[in-house]
């Protein structure tokens, strides 16, 4: 028997951009209580659920959360302290249907998260578990999930200054988690070196990866490849580049327009540029090669590339089971990037990371570009047995907080812990 809820605050507190979101505490009956702060994205999806925001230019820039906080403690406290729920699934049933629309846009997904991802942190503390071992997840072991990191972020995080969003490192011959971290920060103070020398940093990313200032987005791979070699490490057998290309931001009219590189490619071409980057680079992993709205190339890619690269759908999916099942069905990808607050509660997310489970697929459980300190998709991953955790760079508190939190879990779990390498299938072993 599971304790009732007995109060529900939500407050604003801030996001790593400085932007105001959601905290929430859940109270229990008997004196147990969760807390839980939500993320925000910058290059959203155009399916995700939806975000509400005050949109008043006169508080915080239009920013602010208020109306969402209002929705927690009149519309959704009310509801919660009637209604006795004796599960997570019960919890976030009974939000999804008092919200009542297909993309959480009365209450907004920020309210409702906050609440269900509370609710699970309360359960877990009144169950005297950590959240990894408390959440209501399927899985065969526990596994410490293979990160992937950021060393440059371009994109919507980086006001444009290069046209891809996020290139990444995957330490595919790491044994453990800590001979991972330790590879990726020589890989990150190497390239911090090669952009000092060569007069190239312009600051830290949203994700906490270099802002570097590059002539083209392909130089950008000369670099990196440059850094893991002076980390004394070999691209490709101990680590491999990995890409979120988050096409949709610069994808316009049927065309991928890349401003660094002063061309606009028809589908076909960019997806023949894609291609030769995957012959001439050890790249593993690409996330979001197309856009959203351009389905067939997704296909094509798919065919011509599954066997030997992970394939990620991000905005594609927008952690949402049905446009997933769509692309299994459809071959258009061979993984999923999964996002609490694409779809606003912690039920479906676990629902989803399933289904792509079920199907073969390798779900990569993620941060948000807007983070908090909240620590909640550390032990998402691991609950899950998902594989992998993207979560920016490894740099800045809101990263290394997670970074941080697998350490810890790794300590509790002792001898059960399990590194991903050792027992995932990844596409591109
Ligand atoms: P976002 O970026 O949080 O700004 O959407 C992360 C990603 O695209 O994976
Ligand atoms: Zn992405």
């Amino acid at each position: 028997m599971v304790e009732k809820i007995k109060a529900i605050d939500a407050y604003t507190v801030f996001d790593s951009r400085g932007f105001p979101t959601i905290e929430c505490l859940m109270y229990l009956d008997g004196g147990h209580q969760g807390r839980a702060m939500v993320p925000s994205g910058a290059s959203t999806g155009t399916f995700e659920a939806l975000e509400l925001r005050d949109r008043d230019p006169s508080k915080f820039g239009g920013k602010s959360v208020y109306q969402a906080i209002r929705n927690i403690k009149e519309v959704i406290q009310p509801v919660l302290l009637r209604n006795e729920v004796k599960s997570q699934h019960e919890l976030d049933d009974l939000l999804i249907e008092l919200d009542g629309t297909e993309n959480k846009s009365r209450l907004g997904a920020n309210a409702i998260l906050a609440v269900s991802m509370a609710y699970a942190s309360s359960i877990a503390s009144y169950r005297g578990l950590s959240l990894f071992e408390s959440l209501p997840a399927k899985r065969d072991n526990y596994i410490l999930p293979l990160p992937e990191i950021q060393i440059f972020g371009g994109g919507a995080h980086s006001a444009g200054r290069i046209d891809i969003q996020d290139f990444m490192i995957i330490c595919n011959g790491a044994g453990t988690l800590m001979e991972c971290y330790e590879m990726t920060f020589k890989v990150y103070q190497e390239a911090g070196k090669i952009l000092k020398r060569e007069n190239r940093l312009a600051g830290l990313a949203d994700e906490g990866g270099y802002w570097p200032v590059f002539d083209s987005n392909e130089a950008v791979f000369q670099i990196l490849t440059e850094a893991i070699l002076q980390a004394g490490l070999t691209p490709g057998r101990e680590v491999s580049i990995s890409l979120d290309i988050a096409a949709s931001e610069f994808y316009d009219k049927n065309q991928y327009h890349l401003k660094l590189d002063n061309r606009v490619l028809s589908s076909h071409e960019f997806s023949a540029l894609l291609g030769s980057w995957l012959e001439d680079y050890a790249i593993c992993s690409i996330e979001d090669p197309f856009s959203e709205h351009d389905i067939s190339s997704w296909r094509q890619f798919t065919s011509a590339w599954s066997d030997k690269i992970q394939i990620i759908g991000d905005d594609l999916f927008v952690t949402h089971r049905k446009r997933l099942e769509n692309g299994i069905r459809d071959r258009l990808a061979n993984s999923i990037l999964i996002k609490l607050n694409q779809i606003g509660t912690v039920s479906e997310t676990l629902a989803c990371i399933e289904d792509a489970i079920n199907a073969g697929w390798r779900p990569v459980i993620s941060a948000r570009s807007g983070e908090t300190e909240d620590t909640f998709i550390s032990h998402l991953a691991v609950a899950t047995g998902a594989g992998q955790l993207k979560v920016g760079s490894f740099a800045r508190s809101e990263r290394m907080a997670k970074w941080n939190e697998l350490l810890r879990i790794e300590r509790k779990l002792s001898d059960q812990a399990k590194f991903a390498n050792d027992y995932i299938q990844f596409p591109w072993q």
